[in-house]
């Protein structure tokens, strides 16, 4: 299959006519059972017909992604969820009115008209109301309901461009729209309101503080925070090793001197045995690094650098063939936590710890 290629400037609301009959296109492609990738404000989207099973099986064929991990499924209008939910809980109705549009999907009681090839087999639906405008009118010209994993191939990190987007699904899918570069570069929040508690199953730009905020306590997932807890995530797609660079990636976790002075040393021992190596670093230490890649993610306050920057790193050392990298950990504040969780899923949650002093602890 070929696979069309179209530029939408991203920043303009109001499309020019080439733009609108190009997204009138995308949307008949949709609604005729094709996929079509384009961007949203957190990541790139791989978009079927989320009513139509057969779209969805398309998506998965297209990321090789495993059938028992369920979509996201993507609207423009608040009114639309009530076809796709079987009960509106009062709290979504207030996290609609706080996060939406915007980076936050809720996990609801699904209802007749979604079909279970887009949720996995589960009765539950994940939806989302994005804000990138051009996202929001493919919605509307795809019939109002898209359902979206992100656009990369299943183990890779998400898409941030279109250019990674072509990478990965040249060749699988009827079309990619070209919005430009993403504003978050990390997935939305996922909150699941289907339980006594509302609980955060994947944390993202729309934080635990923010979400407290409007509901009072919101809990975490304990496979969040406790990898070895032993118990099955809840969003399914968190038990996969997303995010994985092609080389092994290991966090270095202290005082910003004595880590450069450690990453130092290992790099040194890797390419003694031959390993490209390669490092990601903040700004205040980068100087400091000697390895064959050094990638710099921003300045170690700017939390939204941070975030936006680190799939597309992981790509480049891929793309470099960088085989042993090393990163600086980050404060898990705020959008911190969801910085770390893609950061340490990416490294298969291997950290070494510095105590203050020297030596390291490690834990693989
Ligand atoms: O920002 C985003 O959310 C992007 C853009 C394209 O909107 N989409 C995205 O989709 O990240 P995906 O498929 O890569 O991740 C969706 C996650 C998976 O971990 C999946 O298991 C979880 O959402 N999920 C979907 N439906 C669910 C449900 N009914 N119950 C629990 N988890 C669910
Ligand atoms: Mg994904």
């Amino acid at each position: 299959m070929e696979t069309k290629l179209i530029h939408i400037n991203a920043n303009c609301t109001e499309p020019t006519p080439e733009e609108e009959a190009a997204l009138r296109q995308a949307g008949e492609i949709i609604r005729n059972g094709g996929l079509v990738a384009f961007p949203t404000e957190t990541v790139y989207g791989l978009g079927g017909d989320a009513l139509n099973p057969a779209s969805s099986r398309k998506i998965y064929a297209a990321k090789g992604r495993p059938s028992d991990n369920p979509l996201i499924v993507h609207i423009c209008r608040f009114r639309d969820i009530h076809r796709i939910v079987r009960r509106l809980p009062e709290e979504a109705v207030r996290i609609a009115e706080a996060f939406w549009p915007g980076p936050l999907t809720m996990i609801l009681p699904k209802a007749e008209a979604v079909p279970r090839e887009t949720t996995g087999g589960l009765d539950t639906v994940a939806v989302r109301l994005p804000s990138h405008p051009v996202a929001r009118r493919l919605i509307a010209y795809s019939g109002g309901y898209i359902a979206a994993p992100s656009a990369n191939r299943s183990g890779k990190p998400s898409p941030t461009c279109a250019r990674y987007v072509s990478e990965d699904m040249d060749g699988r899918i009827e079309m990619v729209i070209d919005g430009g570069e993403v504003g978050i570069g990390l997935e939305s929040t996922i909150i699941d309101l289907t339980e006594e508690n509302p609980r955060i199953l994947r944390p993202g730009y729309v934080t635990q503080e923010m979400l407290d905020r409007v509901l009072g306590k919101v809990d975490m997932d304990v496979t969040i925070l406790d990898p070895d807890s032993g118990q099955a995530p809840r969003a399914p797609g968190m038990k996969y090793r997303h995010y994985a660079p092609q080389g092994s990636l290991v966090v270095v976790e202290g005082e910003p001197g004595e880590v450069a002075a450690y990453i130092n040393r290992r790099v040194e021992e890797d390419r003694r045995r031959g390993e490209k190596t390669g490092i990601i670093g903040t700004t205040e230490v980068l100087e400091q690094y000697r390895a064959d890649v050094v990638k710099c993610i921003g300045s170690r306050g700017a939390q939204e650098d941070i975030a936006r920057n680190l799939f597309s790193i992981l790509r480049q050392l891929d793309d470099e063939g960088v085989t042993s990298i090393y990163s600086e950990s980050f404060p898990e504040e705020g959008l911190g936590q969801a910085i770390m969780n893609r950061l340490l899923k990416a490294a298969g949650h291997r950290i070494v710890r510095l105590p203050a002093g020297e030596g390291g602890s490690c834990r693989d």
